[in-house]
């Protein structure tokens, strides 16, 4: 059982007025081109270069760097045991983000999408007692953590709805599968900086990256899909359904047009 909380990464979602003419960066689709999903490879693509320094026209903050104030982790039990803060986190290399395909479902819209991320550097300060991989770890100081190559499967189920006249994309559910092809990573401070532990301790944590990723899954699995979920659904509530498929089938009456009266 792993719990994990992402305290503070509050996208204050309901100030903002969403857009209702179509931002520049939006690239928009027809689900009925037989090249859509290329389309939306490109579309999806903009997007996330236009989120790298951010959307203050809907007061979305910049994804590169992201700022997270903090992060806790507490996993009981398996290969991993911790009791873990990481605060001031700051995660670079999301704006490098290459978008590599893009589809959506026909019938409910739901989002699969696969991104490739070449290096991300993630900084931060740790407080941690447990275990990894059986090695007891004490420490709490500065820490980062560089996984290279990776490749994230991203699974986002939406509901549509109406407000003002046009629909959006409710994103209810984020499901992601990562891959990654290298990890380096350093924590100071370790064993209250006993450096020949400390020392010793990362050079092994490094030298056996795959099986340290490994256990760190679920933790990692989870901390993405919740900065994901958080960033879609302020997205999303803030643009027009139509702006990226323009042929979006809705029960709603067609946005298009004006409704009239009760004929
Ligand atoms: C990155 O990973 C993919 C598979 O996930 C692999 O095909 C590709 O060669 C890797 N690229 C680099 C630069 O390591
Ligand atoms: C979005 O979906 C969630 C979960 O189904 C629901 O609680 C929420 O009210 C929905 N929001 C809107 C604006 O439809």
């Amino acid at each position: 059982m792993e719990k994990l909380f992402i305290v503070g990464l509050i996208l204050h979602g309901c100030v903002a007025d969403h857009y209702t003419t179509k931002p520049d960066f939006i690239k928009t689709c027809l689900k009925s081109d037989p090249n859509f999903d290329d389309c939306s490879k490109e579309s999806v693509q903009r997007l996330f270069n236009a989120l790298g320094p951010g959307l203050p026209d809907i007061n979305l903050p910049p994804i590169d760097p992201l700022n997270i104030p903090k992060i806790r982790i507490l996993q009981g039990e398996g290969p991993v045991n911790v009791n873990a803060a990481l605060e001031n986190v700051v995660v670079t290399g999301f704006g490098k983000t290459e978008v590599i395909s893009s589809q959506v479902d026909s019938k409910n819209y739901a989002f699969f999408t696969r991104v490739r991320v070449p290096k991300m550097r993630i900084e931060g300060t740790y407080d941690l007692k447990g275990r990894i991989l059986l090695i007891p770890l004490v420490g709490n100081g500065l820490c980062w953590f560089e996984p290279s190559n990776m490749s994230i499967d991203i699974i986002s189920d939406v509901k549509l709805y109406e407000k003002d006249g046009f629909s959006f994309f409710n994103v209810t559910k984020v499901h992601v599968k990562y891959n990654i092809g290298g990890m380096k990573l350093h924590m100071s401070n370790l064993f209250d900086g006993i450096s020949s532990l400390e020392d010793g301790t990362n050079a092994y944590l490094n030298s056996n990256w795959r099986p340290v990723s490994e256990s760190l899954r679920p933790i990692l699995s989870k901390t993405i899909e919740d900065i994901l979920l958080d960033f879609m659904q302020q997205i999303f509530h803030n643009l027009p359904a139509n702006f990226m498929i323009e042929d979006l089938k809705t029960h709603f009456t067609n946005n298009k047009k004006p409704r009239k009266g009760s004929d």
